[in-house]
């Protein structure tokens, strides 16, 4: 995938335009802010903190991280920082053996908001480029380590302090300090707390709103990695399926790429456009048995061998434990290019491994090849720290106000985007909410043709990070960061949510083509299929559709308006 460069000189303030008058200024942090960064600094104290560099920092400057970070690992060599803040970095004990280093990024004019970004995989890597962003728009941003340096989970071994930061620490230690941070600097407290993150990022989003409810008033959580466990068990499980390169059952790239082809041939056309996107993957009742070789000619790469086809169903298949109760649901439909240099290479997954080695078991010598059902139930119990992440009644989070926006590309790679329902699901079930009650306070949107947090053949871009920040306008309506903060202090709740694809994911080669992605459980289907690159042909019209939203309207007669509207249509 190409990294977009993001501009972050031309990021709008939207969000910033009336800053706040600071009636406590008496450290004169908006007239002198050099100045007055430097003596907060030196005069901030906190239990547990030590601040080991105060800096501030102008917009435009290519900061450079070289000092101090395992860069072999965390790759994060330099940020560029896109306004003027003031720049702490601490470390913060969380116990007599474990602790996490922290940044508070606080610019000078400041949106009177306050939010903490999270982390990836395994790490142990501040997301620099998270704190950009959002300090781009004005928040009081902080960032943290997860308890350890780089990406290994070694830092894990025999040490359950360090699993406990990773789990549930590290997040909430850094908001705690954060907000104390952002009062102390402005002289007033914040009015609002927000979170962004995605992956791991995800999976600490929904920690918070399970175990910390009042840190955060609204939540973009993508690709949530929530039932952590299972989903190391089933990250590991591939290899069972796939074997090694050299067994009968394993499928090369090439393979992977026709299975692919395949899936698009038996698919694509079902939301009506053959365009490579799958609109709804969960719609596909896709049979790799059309792949099978006839018995004249095996092993070819134009078709698949009786073993070949198993594999494809095996990973096509919900994952179940010794109990018989699910352990994680099958992959999604869409992944198999990228999957094939992921969890279809026939190589143990380092992340499972990891795991497994340093938290689970404490034994460095631990295999991945050796994965069975007994070692999913061990690590299911074991649930070091609850990092589970699996409860489903969030009425805390919800009765003091609290917003969340769920999303997960359908194409993902890592993190099996059939695992999102599973949750939502189980939490509307805990709660006994129905669709409207969970509207008010949890929203879930598909995001087709995307892969892990970003990339993908699909519309990808939803202002989940900076990489697709263009010159143009930044609004709610295209921009998930903008769109919590609108829902949270205007009420204003998303009912499709806008996605961008530039041509070769390059902003200057321009644009692509624009989809409004669908709140679950509705879904997209194109009724202009020559001018599909536009939003306003997923409008749900026509002879055949409509008799499709008459019935739908006998069973949603208040949603069949909603319907209309945003193009997305009922999958129930
Ligand atoms: C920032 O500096 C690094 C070297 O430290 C360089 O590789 C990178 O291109 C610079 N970024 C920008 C946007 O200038
Ligand atoms: C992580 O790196 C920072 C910066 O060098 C250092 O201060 C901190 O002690 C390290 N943390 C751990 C747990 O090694
Ligand atoms: C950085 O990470 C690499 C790879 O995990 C490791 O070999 C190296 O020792 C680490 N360096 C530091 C300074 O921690
Ligand atoms: C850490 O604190 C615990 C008590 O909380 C104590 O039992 C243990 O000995 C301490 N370890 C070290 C290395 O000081
Ligand atoms: C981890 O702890 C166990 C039990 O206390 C001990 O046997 C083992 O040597 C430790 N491993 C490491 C790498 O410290
Ligand atoms: C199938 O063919 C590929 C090359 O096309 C080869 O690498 C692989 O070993 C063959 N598999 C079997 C089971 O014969
Ligand atoms: C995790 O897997 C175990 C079986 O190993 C199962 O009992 C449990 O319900 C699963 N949890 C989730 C959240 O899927
Ligand atoms: C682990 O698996 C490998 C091959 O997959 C096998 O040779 C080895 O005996 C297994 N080890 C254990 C402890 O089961
Ligand atoms: C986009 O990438 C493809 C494949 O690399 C290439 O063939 C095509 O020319 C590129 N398009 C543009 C507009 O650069």
């Amino acid at each position: 995938m190409k990294v977009l460069t993001p501009l972050l000189s031309a990021l709008p303030l939207a969000l910033a335009s009336h800053p706040p008058s600071y009636p406590h200024d008496h450290d004169h942090t908006v007239s002198h802010p050099q100045a007055a960064c430097a003596r907060f600094g030196k005069s901030f104290h906190a239990p547990n903190v030590q601040v080991n560099l105060v800096q501030y920092v102008v917009a435009g400057t290519n900061l450079s991280l070289e000092q101090g970070y395992n860069l072999s690992t965390c790759t994060r060599p330099s940020q560029v920082v896109p306004v003027d803040l003031c720049r702490l970095v601490m470390n913060v004990a969380t116990s007599n053996r474990s602790g996490i280093t922290l940044e508070a990024w606080l610019p000078t004019e400041w949106s009177g908001r306050f939010l903490s970004t999270g982390n990836g995989g395994l790490s142990g890597c501040i997301q620099y480029e998270d704190l950009a962003y959002t300090a781009g728009f004005g928040f009081a941003t902080v960032g943290a380590n997860n308890g350890h340096n780089g990406t290994s989970g070694l830092p894990f071994l025999n040490n359950s302090d360090v699993v406990a930061d990773f789990a549930y620490r590290s997040v909430h230690t850094g908001v705690l300090i954060g907000k104390q941070i952002t009062k102390a600097y402005y002289g007033q407290a914040h009015k609002k707390s927000y979170y962004l993150g995605c992956s791991t990022g995800g999976r600490q989003a929904f920690k918070e709103i399970q175990d910390f409810p009042g840190d955060f008033d609204g939540i973009v959580a993508g690709a949530p990695a929530v039932a952590f466990n299972n989903l190391s068990s089933w990250s590991g499980s591939f290899l069972l399926k796939t074997g090694t390169p050299n067994s009968p059952t394993f499928l090369t790239p090439a393979k992977w790429a026709l299975v692919h082809g395949d899936i698009l041939k038996q698919c694509d056309s079902l939301d009506g456009i053959a365009d490579g996107i799958l609109e709804d993957p969960e719609l596909c009742p896709y049979r790799p048995e059309n792949l099978l070789c006839p018995s004249s000619t095996p092993n070819v790469t134009t078709c698949l061998t009786s073993p070949q086809v198993q594999t494809v169903r095996k990973v096509f298949t919900d994952l179940y434990g010794s109990d018989g109760q699910i352990v994680f649901p099958r992959m999604n439909y869409g992944s198999e290019i990228p999957d094939s240099h992921i969890y279809y290479n026939g190589i143990p997954f380092s992340y499972t491994e990891d795991w497994y080695r340093y938290a689970i078991y404490n034994d460095p010598s631990w295999s991945a090849a050796n994965l069975s059902l007994a070692d999913f139930s061990y690590a299911h119990a074991k649930n070091p720290s609850n990092i589970e992440t699996w409860e489903g009644d969030l009425s805390a989070f919800k009765n003091r106000g609290g917003k969340v926006i769920q999303y997960h590309g359908q194409a993902d790679s890592i993190i099996t985007s059939t695992n999102s329902p599973r949750y939502y699901n189980f939490v509307a079930d805990t709660m006994s909410l129905p669709s409207s009650e969970m509207d008010s306070f949890y929203r879930f949107f598909r995001i087709s043709g995307m892969d892990h947090c970003s990339g993908g053949v699909g519309a990808w871009g939803i202002g989940q990070n900076a990489a697709v920040l263009a010159g143009e306008e930044q609004t709610p309506q295209n921009n998930l960061l903008l769109r919590i903060v609108d829902w949270v202090e205007n009420g204003q709740g998303p009912e499709t949510v806008r996605g961008v694809k530039y041509i070769n994911d390059t902003l200057s080669l321009g644009k692509d083509f624009e989809r409004d992605h669908c709140k679950y459980p509705l879904r997209n289907t194109c009724v202009d299929p020559a001018n599909y690159k536009q939003p306003a042909a997923w409008k749900v019209q026509g002879i055949l559709l409509s008799i499709v939203v008459k019935l739908k309207e006998l069973h949603f007669a208040a949603m069949s308006k909603v319907l209309r509207q945003t193009g997305c249509l009922g999958s129930s």
